[in-house]
């Protein structure tokens, strides 16, 4: 279990959507400072937020916030990119580079704090997956949170009696500028980010924190029909 109060904590793209509300829970549970990542950090009012540059795709960017934040107990890997829609009309490079935003992005982070949290005495990560892991739509981006999904489960058992627990945060559609586009009925940020730091706070695997993830789960054990329903002919 991870008490959040007095914690220091990472949240990558902590200046935008689910990720700045993610940052404005942690203030109110009392965490000691926040570390809030954004390509072009802005300045904060609060003295307990630190803003930090961070280009998930670059080492050099990620080595410089890791050198940066030697302090932290908790990483949540918030940040994510949409992605074209199609596989088969999207240029190969803009798979790919979902999949660099994505999947190898935080998979980087988390190599180089893994270190940093067990020198602190332990903590924990929440990693922002989607709805997505389980449905295909949205081109490769459903295809980056289905295996950064399994890329959680595994760093789990990796970690597991090295006082780093792990949580995988899965949603359908949350209102934020990722999503302007779409006219589907949205969860707010804020009551995704209680449920994502409830479920720090209570050693969760896993978060399922609205009916669209709880269903989109429960698709997986059914026929395929039951989850693409265009496959009935
Ligand atoms: N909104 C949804 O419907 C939804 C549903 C399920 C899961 N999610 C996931 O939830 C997470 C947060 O999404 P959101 O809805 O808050 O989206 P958003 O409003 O579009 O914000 C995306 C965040 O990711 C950061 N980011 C994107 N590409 C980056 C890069 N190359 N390097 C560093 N930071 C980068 C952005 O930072 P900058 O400020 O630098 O742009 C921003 O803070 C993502 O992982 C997303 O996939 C979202």
């Amino acid at each position: 279990m991870t008490t959040l109060e007095g914690a220091v904590v990472l949240v990558t793209g902590g200046q935008r959507g689910i990720g700045k509300a993610i940052v404005a829970d942690l203030l109110d549970r009392g965490v000691a400072k926040v570390y809030a990542t954004a390509r072009d950090p802005k300045p904060s009012s609060d003295p307990r937020v630190v803003p930090l540059p961070l280009e998930i795709t670059d080492q050099a960017s990620i080595d410089a916030l890791v050198a940066a934040v030697p302090d932290i107990t908790v990483l949540v890997n918030n940040a994510g990119a949409s992605s074209p829609d199609t596989y088969l009309d999207t240029p190969i490079e803009d798979v790919r580079a979902v999949f660099e935003a994505n999947f190898f992005g935080p998979l980087n982070l988390t190599r180089a704090l893994v270190p940093v949290i067990e020198r602190n005495g332990g903590g924990h990560i929440l990693n922002a997956h989607s709805a997505l892991s389980w449905v295909a739509l949205h081109g490769a981006y459903a295809a980056t949170k289905a295996a950064f999904w399994l890329q959680t489960n595994a760093i789990r058992l990796e970690l597991l009696n090295r006082g780093i627990g792990v949580t995988g945060l899965h949603m359908g559609y949350v209102d934020t500028d990722m999503v302007t586009a779409v006219t589907a009925p949205k969860s707010r940020p804020e009551d995704i980010a209680k449920q994502a730091l409830d479920g720090i706070e209570a050693g969760a695997h896993e978060v399922l924190a609205d009916d669209t993830a709880r269903g989109a789960k429960a698709g997986l054990s059914q026929d395929l029909t039951a989850t693409y329903p265009q496959l009935v002919n």
